[in-house]
């Protein structure tokens, strides 16, 4: 049953945990009840937020107008043959019960992708990525709903123009569409398993096989050992994204630090990582007010206990500058500022 509500507390609804209230909640339970939403064309994108499980965004204060959140969790085969399947799930699927019910079945893409919190609906957005993987290159196709009109879309992988964390959703169509469910094009057999990034293939190695399962594993206890649990303490994983440089600026900065690690992404552009950069300025681990860098991993920024999101906005603010100052590079954030 849909359920709307007034004045309604967010404070569980954000990984950041900030204690604020939006004018309207309204949670939808089926895809019928969001056309039947949209369709009398009330919501506009400047005073309708869309909410996942609220895992990217930072709010700064109350919210002026109305927050919709999808509930509908289902998730199926549609299409399978020998050596892959086509799946679809539902927008309000938890992103890690997707990913634990495809290992489980056998299908092969997601498993790097494991341990990420949030819904589904919401992996499109940003183009989730983790451990040497995108979500880019497993979807099919997005489905979505307009918030202006209640018209259903179909967005094929092409259209929905996906980068480092970036897509569509995030530009063009920002605020214009709910999505309702992603399909997803997974392995079946001669699964491409992916051990490059960090340490992966080490942690593999105590497993014995690299199946599906082992690398979910691996990927977990990875992730466990080095970001905070939102449960024990608020964030929303990286805060910035890694600087991506044209040779110019990379060559330059190399010669100022030569310690700095990078990646090397072909067509003259380099990635490098903005923890690094964050911990050279001396950001790691300092406290200002009640929000801070944590300890562990300089690219998550903290809400050590009652913080506001403007305490944290003001800290992002502070590395920026200082980041900026140490090397010139401006760092733009990931989490969605609200
Ligand atoms: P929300 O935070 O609720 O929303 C994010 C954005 O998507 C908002 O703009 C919202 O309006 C929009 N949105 C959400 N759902 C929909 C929908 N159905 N239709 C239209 N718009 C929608 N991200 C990574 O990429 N890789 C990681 O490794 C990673 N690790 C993380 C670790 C931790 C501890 C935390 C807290 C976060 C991490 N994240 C990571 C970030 C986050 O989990 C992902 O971006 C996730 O996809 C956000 O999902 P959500 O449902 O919580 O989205
Ligand atoms: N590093 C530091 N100091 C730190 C942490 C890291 O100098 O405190 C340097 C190290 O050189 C390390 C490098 O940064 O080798 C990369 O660190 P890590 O492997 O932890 O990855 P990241 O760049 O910090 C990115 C994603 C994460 C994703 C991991 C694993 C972005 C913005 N972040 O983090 O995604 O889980 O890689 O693939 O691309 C998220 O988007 O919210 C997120 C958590």
């Amino acid at each position: 049953m849909q359920m709307i509500k007034y004045n309604y507390p967010l404070k569980k609804y954000n990984t950041f945990g900030i204690d604020i209230h939006t004018r309207k909640f309204v949670r939808l339970d089926n895809e019928q009840q969001a056309t039947e939403l949209f369709k009398e064309g009330t919501f506009f994108s400047d005073n309708c937020l869309i909410l996942g499980g609220g895992s990217n965004i930072l709010f700064s204060g109350d919210y002026d107008g109305t927050v919709i959140q999808a509930l509908f969790r289902d998730v199926k085969i549609l299409e399978i043959s020998t050596d892959s399947a086509i799946i679809t799930a539902d927008a309000g699927l938890e992103w890690d019960k997707l990913v634990e019910w495809a290992v489980k079945n056998g299908l092969g893409g997601l498993e790097n992708l494991s341990g990420i919190p949030g819904h589904t609906g919401a992996a499109p957005i940003q183009n989730i990525g983790a451990y040497g993987a995108e979500v880019s290159e497993m979807i099919n196709a997005v489905h979505a709903i307009s918030l202006e009109n209640g018209d259903r879309r179909v967005f094929s992988a092409e259209e929905c123009r996906f980068g480092y964390r970036d897509s569509i959703f995030k530009n063009e169509m920002k605020g214009k569409y709910l999505i309702t469910r992603v399909e997803f094009r997974l392995s079946r057999d001669h699964h491409n398993i992916k051990l490059s990034y960090g340490n992966l293939e080490q942690e593999i190695k105590g497993r014995g096989q690299p199946t599906l399962a082992a690398v979910r594993d691996a990927v977990i206890k990875i992730r466990n050992d080095k970001l905070p649990d939102p449960s024990l303490t608020g964030n929303a994983g990286s805060f910035f994204k890694n600087p991506v440089l044209e040779t110019d600026q990379y060559t330059k900065l190399k010669k100022k630090f030569s310690d700095m690690p990078s990646w090397e992404l072909g067509n003259g552009l380099y990635k490098v990582p903005a923890a690094w950069l964050i911990e050279k300025a001396g950001w790691k681990g300092r406290q200002v007010g009640r929000a801070a860098v944590h300890h562990r991993q300089a690219l998550v920024l903290v809400n050590l206990g009652g913080a506001k999101g403007s305490e944290i906005l003001k800290l992002s603010r502070m590395i920026m500058d200082s980041v900026e100052e140490m090397s010139g590079i401006r760092l733009s954030r990931e989490v969605n500022i609200i």
